[in-house]
């Protein structure tokens, strides 16, 4: 099967093409790096010939209220336009679990904008709605951090691995579409300012985390279920902490072999 990618030089989409590949599937990783824009339409055309399934794991270059809505915008609506013209069977796209509610935030504003594109388009499609990668935790607490001290809500989140996140996509995308919503998620669930605790301490990073009902998350005030999925999700294997020993001691090695 002919699955195009797009996003596929990313975090999730890199994954993604090697994992559909080494299933015996034609994968094509379509991205501005490539030659591929979904926003100006470069590429597109040539990119789809032939396609079954296109997947949409892009991210916006710019996080700027205005401009990752119109990313989102743009280019969802240039691929649903140009997956109708080359017959494309199934579009999924992956987002992000309690999107409706996190709309204070322009990011998730964008989210939901391209769900709304794809519910009323005639592509038969599935939306795979993710939580935060287990890669995102830093940038959660980065986000929040004022001087030496980290700020955060004790609100429930349910991360899981980037590796996880592309199986149940290559799982989702050579499956019949669902027309409809699936959700995905970690093994565990955490409160953010003891996730973030965790994450600083295995990075040996001396910030140290206050825990504050007035915390963000990414910016916004979240309340104490939106961030994790229902009962129902599909759950990933990858246990963070597993994950965070083994991401540490990547990152160490360097500094070992040049010592
Ligand atoms: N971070 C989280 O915790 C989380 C949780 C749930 C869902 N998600 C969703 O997961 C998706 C993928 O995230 P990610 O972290 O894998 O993203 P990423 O690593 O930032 O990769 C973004 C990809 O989008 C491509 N791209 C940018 N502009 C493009 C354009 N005009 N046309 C075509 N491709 C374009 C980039 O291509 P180049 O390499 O060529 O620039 C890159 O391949 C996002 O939509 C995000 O909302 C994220």
């Amino acid at each position: 099967m002919k699955i195009v990618v797009i996003g596929g030089t990313g975090l999730i989409g890199s994954k993604l093409v090697k994992k559909l590949r080494e299933h015996g599937h034609e994968a094509v990783a379509a991205s501005p790096n490539t030659g591929v824009n979904s926003v100006t339409g470069e590429g597109l055309a040539n990119a789809l010939k032939g396609a079954s399934v296109v997947v949409d794991v892009t991210n916006s270059p710019s996080w700027e209220d205005a401009a990752v809505l119109k990313f989102f915008e743009t280019s969802t609506r240039n691929l649903l336009a140009y997956e109708a013209a080359a017959g494309v069977g199934h579009h999924v796209a992956l987002s992000v679990v309690g999107t409706e509610r996190l709309l204070d935030s322009g990011f998730f504003r964008a989210k939901l904008a391209q769900e709304n594109l794809i519910k009323a388009s005639s592509i038969p499609y599935t939306i795979v709605r993710a939580t935060q990668f287990f890669e995102f935790v830093k940038s959660i607490g980065d986000l929040s951090t004022d001087g030496n001290k980290v700020r955060m809500p004790s609100a429930l989140i349910q991360p899981m691995a980037a590796d996880d996140v592309a199986s149940a996509v290559a799982r989702i995308a050579t499956s019949s579409p669902v027309k409809g919503t699936v959700e995905i998620g970690g093994p565990e669930k955490f409160h953010l300012d003891e996730l973030i605790r965790l994450d600083l301490a295995a990075r040996k990073d001396p910030r140290e985390v206050i825990t504050d009902p007035q915390g963000r998350y990414y910016g916004i005030k979240v309340t104490e279920r939106a961030l994790v999925p229902d009962d129902n999700a599909q759950l990933g294997e990858t246990h963070f902490k597993d994950w965070l020993n083994q991401s540490t001691k990547q990152a160490a090695k360097p500094a070992l072999q040049s010592a």
